[in-house]
């Protein structure tokens, strides 16, 4: 598995923002809208829907701002073992959102009802060669991995009904825990997100997911008792950690289904922000009938109606996630402490200029001594590491 992606060029004339649509729930707004964008649209490529989801992260990417690249494919196993929270909602369209800003992306359905797959609109009956096939019959991932129609630079490992028996076959097997994580190490294509959609409970599927990814992304639905049950699944995060996995962690919250005109909503997010604090995304992904009704055209909201609250709000959330990994943090200290380090040798060396010959100002600890200027210090380490994080927008159209 590689990581140098393809990456698509800067963004550039951003767009009026996010307009409110017909079951919007987040700003209780209503606006008359066209038909047009109930019918399948044709690929992105020249299509008003694909000028349009263009448009969209364009106004996402601030005019040619771009976003950041991450240095390693980033594995984010999408996880919560109720159902219905909209792990598979989340999974499809912030991989869409992610591959439209620009980078590479993949998603493993592991749910065997292959929500995931039917929403991206790649085929998963029961012949297709599917991730069942990786986990129990080892064949390579490669082989499975099929284009996202409408999306450049988006990939789905599909699901097909065959996952259904995968726990039980899987139990049998030698590595049964790591099957899925050496698959993707054998997997040869450059990739920029890794998004693994998991089913609704914590079997041997999940862990799977789990031993393979570092990053856990956990939607949580905003409704009561959105955070019961969220125990287990952080305890077992907890036992992949310390058996099989040392670098997993939970990475990113993600509330969905806001509803911002009901006080349980607002009330919810708090005590969520409450308890994880800053792995909570700061945006919500509000309920939306737009959302609801992608899948059944067999595509994501990014695609269905690009323009739409849902749609940009989870282009919104996929730029959160690229800011935040640790590895552009990282990067972007190190920048800030570069030029900090910068601004402080310039003013040294203009207080020598100003002065020659002078003594220059004794520091504590430092004996007094005459100096000529001196020449800027070497490229510092920190220097070059913030410059491997291009942006997504520096590299190849
Ligand atoms: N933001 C949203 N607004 C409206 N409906 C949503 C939203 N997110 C998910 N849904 C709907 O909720 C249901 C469950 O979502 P899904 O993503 O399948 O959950 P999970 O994968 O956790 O079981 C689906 O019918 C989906 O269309
Ligand atoms: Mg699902």
């Amino acid at each position: 598995m590689r990581s140098d992606a393809n990456i698509a060029g800067p963004m550039a004339d951003p767009v009026p923002g996010p307009r409110t649509e017909p079951g919007d729930t987040s700003a209780g707004g209503v606006a008359p809208r066209g038909d047009a964008a109930r019918e399948t649209p044709p690929p992105m490529d020249d299509t008003p829907i694909g000028r349009a989801a263009q448009q969209a992260v364009e106004a996402m990417n601030r005019a040619g701002e771009g976003l950041p690249r991450p240095a390693q494919t980033r594995i984010m196993v999408v996880a919560n073992q109720k159902g219905g929270v909209g792990k598979t909602t989340t999974t499809v369209n912030l991989a869409a959102s992610l591959a439209l800003h620009g980078g590479r992306v993949l998603v493993v359905d592991l749910d065997p009802q292959g929500n995931a797959s039917t929403a991206l609109g790649v085929d998963h009956h029961a012949e297709v060669p599917s991730i069942y096939d990786v986990l129990v019959e080892s064949k390579p991932l490669s082989e499975v991995v099929q284009p996202v129609p409408d999306v450049e630079g988006l990939f789905c490992a599909p699901a097909t009904i065959d996952l259904a028996g995968a726990e039980i076959e899987l139990v049998s097997l030698v590595a049964r825990e790591s099957r899925l994580q050496r698959a993707i190490e054998a997997y040869e294509q450059p990739l920029d997100y890794i998004l693994i959609d998991c089913p609704p409970s914590l079997g041997l599927l999940t862990v799977n997911a789990l031993v393979a990814g570092a990053e856990v992304l956990i939607p949580i639905q905003c409704e009561y008792y959105a955070l019961e049950g969220l125990g287990q699944l952080l305890r077992n995060v907890e036992l992949v950690r310390g058996h099989l996995n040392p670098r997993l962690h939970v990475s990113t919250i993600i509330l969905t289904m806001y509803d911002g005109r009901t006080r349980l909503a607002s009330q919810v997010a708090e005590e969520v922000r409450g308890h994880f604090g800053k792995e909570v995304l700061r945006t919500n992904i509000p309920r939306s009938v737009r959302i609801s009704e992608a899948p059944s055209y067999g595509q994501t909201v990014l695609t269905y109606d690009p323009g739409s609250s849902g749609s940009l709000s989870y282009l919104e959330a996929a730029r959160e996630i690229a800011l935040r990994d640790p590895h552009v943090e990282q990067a972007q200290q190190a920048q800030q402490q570069l030029q900090a380090q910068q601004v402080q040798q310039t003013q040294q060396v203009q207080a020598q200029e100003v002065r020659p010959g002078q003594q220059v100002p004794v520091q504590q600890g430092q004996t007094p001594q005459t100096q000529a200027p001196q020449a800027p210090a070497q490229q510092p380490q920190a220097e070059a590491q913030a410059q491997q994080y291009g942006s997504m927008a520096e590299g190849t159209q």
